[in-house]
């Protein structure tokens, strides 16, 4: 079959990379969607199941640190867009381990630029070539007076995370600025819903409450982190793929914002809710332990500009989406119990070793 477009998705196997893949396999059948993976930890082909054996899917097991199979891959397969999720994202770990950070969103993220450029130059492609997906944490952390991160805002980021990830945009902005290539980079807040690995806040907390284990708060859990379903993370990435203004900058976010602990009580009370159990009942599992280094107090994320010139919007309310999202964590206990086991890891091992 003769595709329309070739699409190469970087980190299509971890949590927001499977529902962007997902949804562009079901969306676009004239597009061909490379979904390319290093499977790391967080990378895990689990999540692709129900799209693996599409007609217009392909899986490529490889690092974007490593420049001459990325950019073989990109020539053979005539890439005419990247959409670039690959990175190591989790922030604990980023304090314990910067340079995997480095290496991975820093060089990983020069490397695609420069595979992707080489294939682009001198040719006549339409539309925005690269799309990186970053974080509203390059902004650094904003104090609790209803300010908003807008486009705008400086980068001051606080984390080996955040530094690593405001770097590449740095980096995605100057193959813009410097060789012309279209490249578009968008900020969004934290992401929740299905197939998210439990090491983040709310798969973490529902896995634990559904063992009765303790809930480690960091600090007094006054932080304040502004959520958005994945799904509409999606849509957002699909429309702006689409329709985004080469080297334009987007904020994506739903414009809502939960202080840590009223989060993980709502989370207690949802979680005993569709378990039977009576509702409050483990809510003596918080925990309050020592606070993360250098733990950002607030973020919050104006998404005016992506709404008023691309009209986005999410499409569930906060409350619709924790729902769904326990729902699916509880239903989905398999899943949890091997990404926590590692036993997918062994998995991988053994179905791609020498590829
Ligand atoms: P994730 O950790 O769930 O998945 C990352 C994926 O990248 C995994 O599949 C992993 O195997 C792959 N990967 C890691 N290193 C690689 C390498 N060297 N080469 C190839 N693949 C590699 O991350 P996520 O939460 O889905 O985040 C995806 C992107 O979105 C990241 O760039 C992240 O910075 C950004 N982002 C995440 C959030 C959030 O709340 N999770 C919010 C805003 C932006
Ligand atoms: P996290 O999901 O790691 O996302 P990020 O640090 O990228 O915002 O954490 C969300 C918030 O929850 C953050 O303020 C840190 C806090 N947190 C805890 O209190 N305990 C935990 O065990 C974790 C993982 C996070």
């Amino acid at each position: 079959m003769k595709f329309k477009r070739s699409i190469l998705i970087t980190g299509g196997a971890g949590f927001i990379g499977s529902h962007v893949v997902r949804r562009f396999v079901k969306a676009y059948p004239e597009y061909r969607i490379i979904n390319l993976d290093k499977l790391t930890y967080a990378g895990n082909l689990d999540n692709l199941r129900d799209i693996e054996n599409a007609p217009n899917y392909r899986f490529f097991k490889a690092d974007i640190c490593d420049f001459e199979t990325v950019s073989d891959l990109m020539r053979q397969e005539k890439v005419d867009g990247v959409i670039h999720l690959a990175a190591e994202s989790h922030v604990d770990r980023s304090i314990k381990d910067p340079f995997t950070f480095a290496r991975t969103n820093v060089m990983g993220t020069l490397s695609l630029l420069q595979a992707a450029r080489l294939l682009w130059e001198g040719r006549n492609y339409e539309g925005c070539f690269f799309y990186h997906i970053s974080t509203d944490e390059v902004y650094g952390a904003l104090p609790m007076d209803g300010t908003l991160f807008t486009e705008k805002t400086p980068y001051s980021p606080h984390s080996p995370y955040s530094a690593s990830k405001a770097s590449s945009d740095h980096f995605v902005r100057a193959f813009h600025d410097t060789y012309g290539m279209p490249a578009v980079v968008t900020n969004c807040s934290n992401n929740y819903g299905p197939y998210q690995f439990p090491e983040k806040l709310i798969p973490l907390f529902i896995n634990n409450i559904r063992h009765r284990k303790p809930l480690p708060v960091y600090g007094r859990g006054e932080n304040v982190r502004d959520w958005l379903y994945v799904g509409d993370h999606a849509a957002a990435i699909d429309l702006i793929f689409h329709r985004g203004a080469a080297g334009e900058t987007y904020n994506i976010g739903g414009f809502n914002e939960w202080k840590n602990i009223d989060l993980i009580k709502l989370m207690i009370a949802t979680v005993d809710r569709l378990l039977g159990r009576p509702v409050g009942a483990d809510m003596d599992l918080i925990t309050y332990v020592t606070d993360r280094a250098g733990h950002d107090l607030r973020y919050a994320i104006d998404s005016s500009k992506l709404r008023d010139n691309l009209g986005w919007k999410p499409s569930v309310t906060f409350e619709e989406g924790l729902e769904q999202t326990v729902r699916w964590y509880l239903e989905n206990g398999a899943w949890l119990d091997a990404v926590t086991s590692g036993a997918y890891l062994s998995y991988y091992e053994e179905m791609y070793a020498g590829r």
